[in-house]
């Protein structure tokens, strides 16, 4: 499993020959100004929640390349307002499984309102599991006593948690999640975008490694092998 970074808490993970997108949010992050929308290649997008910072270039991504949107009853909704309608809607606690992998919807200690203060159903994290391994992204959240969940369905070989506080838990609550987790391989997102979630990178590097985890604070571009 390949992830590619684009910026904020947009990232894709190539799996069995598929591209899953993840919070498409590219053309209005100054940060991503080199990321080409036309070069994403998504099979299934993935929406955490309805905050603009997360659902940005969903419909244009998913119109461009076909792909299907994976999110909540009621983004989903949303969506087929706006005639997009190849989406599969899932809620909190749920699993589906797709040809390539399964997705289990979990539970984000967030808010969630669309653009146009449509409301969107709860903020959800996603766990992907598939015969190349698992990963799981936790959307938009606090740290939450929930996570420990997460162990007892699978062994993670990654976790893509948000670091840069203020919205979300911060670095530091992400190294506890990380216990919690029981995974020593963490993808920080939701960092620097603005000025409300700025870190201190060489700080957050060394705060997770002090608890023997890896924090990998991708550059917009990059790529990391799951
Ligand atoms: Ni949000
Ligand atoms: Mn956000």
């Amino acid at each position: 499993m390949k992830l590619t970074y684009y910026g904020h808490a947009c990232f894709s993970v190539e799996l069995s020959g598929k591209h899953l997108l993840f919070d498409p949010f590219i053309t209005p992050n100054e940060l991503a100004k080199n990321i080409k929308l036309s070069e994403i290649k998504a099979d299934y997008i993935f929406i955490s929640h309805g905050h603009f910072d997360h659902i940005a270039d969903c419909t244009e991504i998913a119109r461009s390349t076909g792909a299907k949107v994976v999110s909540t009853w009621e983004i989903c909704q949303w969506l087929g307002n706006q005639n997009l309608t190849d989406s599969h809607p899932m809620n909190t606690g749920g699993q589906w499984r797709f040809p390539e992998f399964s997705v289990k919807c979990t539970a984000a200690q967030h808010s969630s309102v669309l653009p146009d203060g449509t409301y969107g159903g709860n903020p959800v994290g996603f766990l992907i599991l598939s015969d190349e391994g698992n990963f799981y992204y936790s959307g938009d959240t606090a740290l939450t006593m929930d996570m420990q969940l997460i162990p007892r369905w699978a062994v993670l070989k990654a976790a893509i948690l948000p670091v840069g506080d203020n919205f979300t838990m911060g670095y530091e609550d992400a190294c506890l999640a990380a216990k919690m987790l029981e995974c020593n391989k963490i993808i920080g997102v939701h960092f620097d975008t603005f000025g409300f979630i700025k870190i201190d990178h060489e700080k957050a590097v060394s705060h997770f490694s002090e608890a023997g985890i890896e924090l990998i604070l991708p550059a917009i571009g990059q790529s990391v092998h799951l």
